[in-house]
């Protein structure tokens, strides 16, 4: 079961005209939330960043928090799987095609789908990704659904037999194609500082948490593309994979190339973290 503007049906019902702004222009933004039993996790920053990408293309919010998060629960009780992965979508609306904005209700989209867990070949042996140049616009803060270049840049990974690209702007790494990237180097956990041209991960939220809660020496700063090739291990982070270590980039081995001491503890602490606040009865 799907919500589209203001109503709940089954998939194969819902239509949106082909003048949606979405449709022509990629004129919207969108959030991945991830439920565990149940539970949407990290709602208020997922919906907090939901208004900053509003705010970022002009877009009155359709709804309050409390709206929302009605709808996120409905949405949940009417799908199948204590983990879900809760799609939404607002867009401008559908409107003659003319670049200025319309004067029109936007259109609303919720989905969510079975969040599965990543292979367990993944966990145990690490995942192969490429570096490319991050060609993407420059407000990367913004989760826009106009994801050309993302997708563009993620095919390339699949097509060389790997699942992620980590991008590189200017000598720097920013983040994945639809990730953020931490690095180890001499035993510190690093990760680029916030900006215009990564998106704020929640999973990187968390994962600063964990490594500050558990005293993991950690610096947010600058990391340079030299200092990603010749990392002891490297990660990547996302609603979706969680915490899952680079082991192979651009076919040659991260560090020893298995996942690393810091991968492992911070994927312990991740799944840790969520039974103590996500399962059965925990408060979130
Ligand atoms: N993508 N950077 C980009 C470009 C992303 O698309 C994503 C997530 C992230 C990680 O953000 P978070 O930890 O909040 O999921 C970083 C989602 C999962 C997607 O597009 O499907």
């Amino acid at each position: 079961m799907i919500f589209l503007n203001g109503h709940f049906m089954p998939i194969e019902k819902a239509c949106i005209s082909v003048l949606d702004r979405g449709f022509i222009f990629g004129d919207g933004v969108y959030e991945v939330i991830p439920v565990y039993s149940h539970k949407p996790f990290r709602l208020m920053e997922h919906l907090h960043r939901l208004q900053h990408s509003l705010d970022g293309i002009r877009l009155k919010n359709p709804y309050t928090n409390k709206e929302w998060h009605d709808l996120l629960e409905q949405i949940i009780a009417k799908n199948k799987g204590e983990d879900q992965s809760v799609y939404l979508h607002i867009t401008r609306g559908v409107a003659k095609r003319d670049h200025a904005f319309p004067d029109t209700p936007p259109t609303v989209f919720i989905m969510s789908n079975p969040l599965l867990p990543p292979p367990q070949e993944w966990l145990t042996n690490g995942v192969a990704a490429i570096t490319a140049s991050d060609n993407r616009w420059i407000r990367c803060d913004i989760k826009s659904i106009s994801l050309l270049p993302n997708v563009l840049l993620r095919q390339i990974a699949v097509d060389a037999g790997a699942i992620e690209t980590i991008l590189i702007r200017d000598g720097f790494l920013t983040e994945g194609s639809a990730s953020n990237i931490f690095v180890v180097r001499d035993q510190v956990l690093l990760t680029p500082p916030k900006s215009h041209l990564m998106l704020p991960g929640i999973t990187y939220d968390v994962t600063l948490e964990l490594a500050a809660a558990s005293n993991t020496i950690h610096e947010v700063r600058e990391i340079t593309e030299n200092e990603l090739f010749s990392a002891e291990e490297v990660m990547l982070t996302s609603s979706t994979r969680e915490i899952m270590a680079i082991t192979r980039l651009n076919d040659q081995s991260v560090g020893n190339g298995k996942p690393g001491p810091k991968f492992r503890q911070l994927h312990q602490l991740y799944q840790q973290y969520k039974a103590t606040h996500m399962r059965a009865g925990a408060v979130n």
